[in-house]
């Protein structure tokens, strides 16, 4: 439940505020991967899809899309933004990734950006031969930094969570087609954008780690935020190293 607060009191997962940009280190790419495996007649869930910013933007163009996400506020921000976009493939729903309520074997495509599955729900919701891609967060995602200031995101998970998504899918029946490390760079123009990028995110606040009551008032002890900035200031701007997994699983 304290995700979920989290993501209610944030309302949106957009970043477009924040000036930053990315340099990837590796060919493998989320929404690549979605159009290799869709065609215009392709029916699809994107779950976790938050208020629908880059599925919006970056979803190909298929029969049908389904959004979805368990916050009510991501839901009101993503119905706003269907209407902007013009998409006329794109529906949202409230719906739990945990407890899938779609017909089974429907779907030819389900992804997953950034938020949690249960492998054997996937599996109940695809048609034969359908695909699953998800992009996650890795153990080691902004190492340094979490290192500093010795907490983080999955800063104490023991097991990777990249493993955890790959026996869940063998073990739900799935073949998996790859799994790749995803490495990128970005570089933050200021020091304000990268401090917004720390307090809107969970990279350094892992959900076990944020007291009761206290969304929206994380802080962030500003001397190593400055001691990490003064050791990754390059050219380009304020070095964040980022690595993140893929995987790509069918249902034969
Ligand atoms: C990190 S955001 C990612 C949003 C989007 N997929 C993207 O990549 O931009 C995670 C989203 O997953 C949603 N979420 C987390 N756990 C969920 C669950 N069990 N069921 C449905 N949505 C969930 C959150 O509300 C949030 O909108």
């Amino acid at each position: 439940m304290k995700e979920l607060d989290f993501y209610e009191e944030i309302g949106n997962w957009d970043f477009s505020q924040i000036k930053y940009e990315t340099e990837k280190l590796t060919d493998w790419d989320f929404y690549e991967r979605i159009k290799k495996y869709t065609d215009k007649n392709s029916v699809c869930l994107d779950l976790g899809t938050g208020a629908g910013e880059k599925l919006l933007a970056k979803y190909p163009n298929v029969r049908l899309v389904i959004g979805t996400d368990y916050s009510d506020a991501m839901l009101r921000g993503a119905k706003i933004n269907l209407e902007k976009s013009g998409r006329k493939d794109v529906r949202f729903a409230k719906m739990d990734n945990l407890q899938i309520t779609l017909p089974d074997e429907l779907l030819d495509l389900i992804s997953a950006r950034h938020t949690v599955i249960d492998a054997k729900q996937l599996y109940k919701s695809l048609r034969k031969g359908g695909i699953v891609v998800i992009q996650g967060v890795e153990k080691l995602d902004c190492q340094e930094l979490k290192e500093m200031f010795k907490r983080g995101q999955a800063y104490k998970d023991k097991v990777a969570i990249s493993q955890l998504d790959y026996e869940q899918l063998v073990n739900a029946g799935f073949e998996i087609v790859e799994k790749k490390e995803v490495l990128e760079n970005e570089y933050f123009e200021t020091k304000e954008d990268l401090l917004a990028l720390l307090l809107k995110t969970p990279i350094l606040d892992d959900f076990s780690e944020i007291e009761e009551n206290n969304y929206g008032k994380k802080s962030i002890e500003m001397n190593i935020l400055d001691e990490y900035i003064k050791k990754n200031t390059t050219e380009k701007g304020i070095l964040l190293k980022r690595v993140l997994y893929g995987i790509v699983a069918v249902k034969r």
